[in-house]
């Protein structure tokens, strides 16, 4: 499967140098909360696996900056109750550039999905910066939108940056709130629904990262 691109004509500076260490200030930080239970393991995982992370001269973001995802962009970084300020701080600034993507196959049972949810990677491998083993990003989900169910061999790691949304794994559906982590096992299946507010999200993914993710 192919992604989509940009191509550019010039050469951009990716510099997400703030917004790693922004999120990796909220994995820290749950990890001296509670530094026992399933999602400290993981945290602690990814946390030994990313690279160096220094602004990168591409002519290749790997994504798509004006996709239209980029429409809830700016509802998802204004303050509400919650939510995670000092992530949406350094990600303001970015807001235009975030190099977006969707590579799932169309569903006819859902038009219009790939315009109203995607997610821009930071580290991986096929990343700006480059990991053969971690990737991180954000994924971005629009008002009344349900990413449906999917499952993939990869163990990810959400963090949940703004919005409060619903969240299924292996058939238990919870409401959560800025703030809150979400594992989900290698190939557990699992959906996130929206309601009036976008969700936007920090992943990570240890394990196999190179095979996508399929919907059920
Ligand atoms: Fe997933």
């Amino acid at each position: 499967m192919s992604y989509r691109f940009t191509p550019m004509d010039r050469k951009v500076i990716f510099d997400v140098r703030q917004p790693v260490a922004a999120i990796v200030a909220q994995y820290r930080a749950r990890l001296a909360a509670a530094p026992e239970d399933d999602i400290a393991g993981e945290l602690r995982q990814v946390l030994a696996l990313l690279p160096e992370v220094t602004p990168v001269e591409t002519d290749n973001l790997f994504g798509d900056p004006s996709h239209k995802v980029g429409q809830f962009i700016d509802a998802a970084l204004v303050p509400k109750t919650g939510t995670v300020e000092a992530v949406l701080a350094v990600m303001r600034p970015l807001a235009r550039t975030l190099p977006w993507r969707y590579n799932y196959e169309p569903r006819a049972d859902r038009p219009g999905l790939e315009n109203r949810m995607a997610w821009a990677e930071f580290i991986g491998s096929e990343a700006p910066i480059r990991s053969p083993s971690v990737c991180l990003g954000v994924t971005l989900i629009g008002p009344h939108t349900l990413y449906p169910l999917h499952h993939h061999p990869a163990v990810e790691l959400y963090f949940v940056i703004s919005g409060t949304a619903t969240w299924t794994k292996a058939g238990v559906a919870r409401r959560l709130p800025p703030g809150s982590f979400v594992l989900h096992e290698s190939n557990v299946v699992h959906a996130m629904e929206t309601g009036d507010e976008p969700l936007l999200a920090a992943y990570a993914w240890t394990g196999d990262i190179d095979t996508l993710s399929t919907y059920e």
